[in-house]
């Protein structure tokens, strides 16, 4: 991991002022604090979520729940902490009652996140649940099918691995969710250990938001992920791990 460089760091503070200041969406009005995001500006983990909940809209943090409270013991699982990650969410400001981001929204805060990541530069980034997912994926195939498998992106002209896990609001009260998001949790530090991923995977444009809506994890409040609906197209990630070589 490289450390970040002085423009990095003062890009990085200058985008944390511009989102604390946001209005480009109805959510600013509705908000207490924005919750730009935190963590190490060099990490090579980024994990992003779906968005604030009442804690984090109160305190202008991410994950300071419960959810954050398991992802916090996650985390200590592979031997990190918090410090040692970067925590985002695709929403910067809270959902009225944690409801559903919408897609307006995400298209409006979406600019941020890319920022965030073409100046972090991580080699991981892990989606927790449905939104983050199929964002940074650009594919509507929700989580229960994509869950655990790796794949090599390009975004904000950045080559790395996008490993989507079940949202740990949602798995908090569904046991069988739980064994799983630990078991992907424990396949990270070899993630973390490859080499980044060869440039040539397909770039996800800025405004490149998935249609539809699938399971979801609500934010700051746990709740079931329902089940895959045939409907939902199967995952077609743009390379696969065992054509990576991975797991
Ligand atoms: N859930 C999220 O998706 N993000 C947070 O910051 C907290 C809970």
């Amino acid at each position: 991991m490289a450390p970040a460089t002085e423009a990095d760091l003062v890009a990085l503070a200058a985008l944390c002022a511009e989102v604390e200041a946001c209005t480009l969406c109805d959510l600013y009005a509705t908000r207490t604090r924005a919750v730009p995001g935190e963590g190490d500006p060099a990490a090579d983990l980024v994990f992003v979520g779906e968005a604030p909940g009442y804690h984090e809209d109160q305190q202008g943090r991410p994950f300071v729940g419960q959810a954050g409270k398991l992802l916090e013991q996650l985390l200590v699982s592979i031997g990190l902490t918090r410090q040692q990650v970067f925590i985002a969410n695709v929403l910067k400001s809270r959902p009225p009652n944690n409801r559903d981001p919408r897609p307006e929204e995400i298209a409006a805060c979406q600019p941020y996140l890319w920022r965030q990541i073409a100046l972090i530069k991580p080699k991981v980034i892990c989606t927790l649940g449905n939104h983050a997912t199929k964002l940074l994926t650009g594919n509507p195939a929700g989580i229960t099918r994509v869950h655990g498998r790796p794949q090599a992106i390009e975004i904000a002209g950045h080559n790395l691995y996008l490993y989507p896990i079940f949202h740990p609001a949602a798995a908090l009260y569904t046991p069988a969710m739980l064994t799983t998001l630990k078991e992907d949790f424990l396949r990270l530090p070899e993630l973390l250990a490859q080499a980044a991923p060869p440039a040539g995977a397909a770039a996800l444009p800025v405004h490149d938001v998935p249609a539809g809506d699938g399971p979801s994890a609500p934010a700051g409040a746990a709740g079931d992920v329902p089940a895959v609906t045939p409907a939902e197209a199967p995952a077609a990630p743009p390379a696969k791990p065992e054509q990576l070589g991975l797991f």
